[in-house]
């Protein structure tokens, strides 16, 4: 994280899971988050996995298009309140397969913005994050505000 990411301050002791690769990851992490009638927040076209593994335990999966005409960035706006209501988690996967889209800070703040506001978990399915042409890898992680506590004062700063 520190190498790839810059994402400073976190436990290796506390705060890192090991698993045998992102698809393995992302087929477990549905049995921490996901009870029946939770929603699951996908993008489409993408990797459905976790989504997959999601429905196993009852949930349901709300898929929000990747656009060439947004960058391919999903439009967080555009999902239904009553599934926004019961959504748990939003998987979002940035350098994108297979949009090969990419992320920039300014969607990363909407979406640590927008997950504090509807209480979501984030996923960043981050398997390509070291496969940048230009600038520098992204991560959400690096995010002010991923960590309610330790950024409180990171966001007071940005107004959020
Ligand atoms: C977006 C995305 N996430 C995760 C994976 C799985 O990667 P891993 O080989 O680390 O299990 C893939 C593999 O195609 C992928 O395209």
């Amino acid at each position: 994280m520190k190498n790839v990411c810059g994402v400073d301050g976190i436990d290796p002791e506390t705060q890192v899971v090991h698993s045998i690769g992102s698809k393995a990851a992302l087929t477990i992490l549905p049995a921490c988050f996901i009870n029946p009638g939770d929603v699951a927040l996908m993008t489409t076209p993408g990797y459905p996995v976790f989504g997959t593994h999601a429905r196993y335990y009852g949930g349901e999966v709300h898929n929000i298009p990747l656009l060439e005409r947004n960058g391919f960035l999903p439009d967080l706006n555009s999902i239904p309140s009553e599934k926004l209501k019961r959504a748990k988690t939003l998987v979002i996967n940035y350098p994108n397969n297979p949009t090969g889209g990419s992320a920039t800070p300014q969607f990363f703040a909407e979406v640590v913005a927008f997950a504090r506001k509807h209480n979501l978990i984030v996923i960043h399915d981050a398997a390509y994050a070291a496969l940048v042409f230009d600038g520098k890898p992204l991560c959400v992680s690096g995010h002010p505000g991923r960590d309610g506590r330790r950024d409180r004062a990171a966001l007071d700063e940005q107004g959020v």
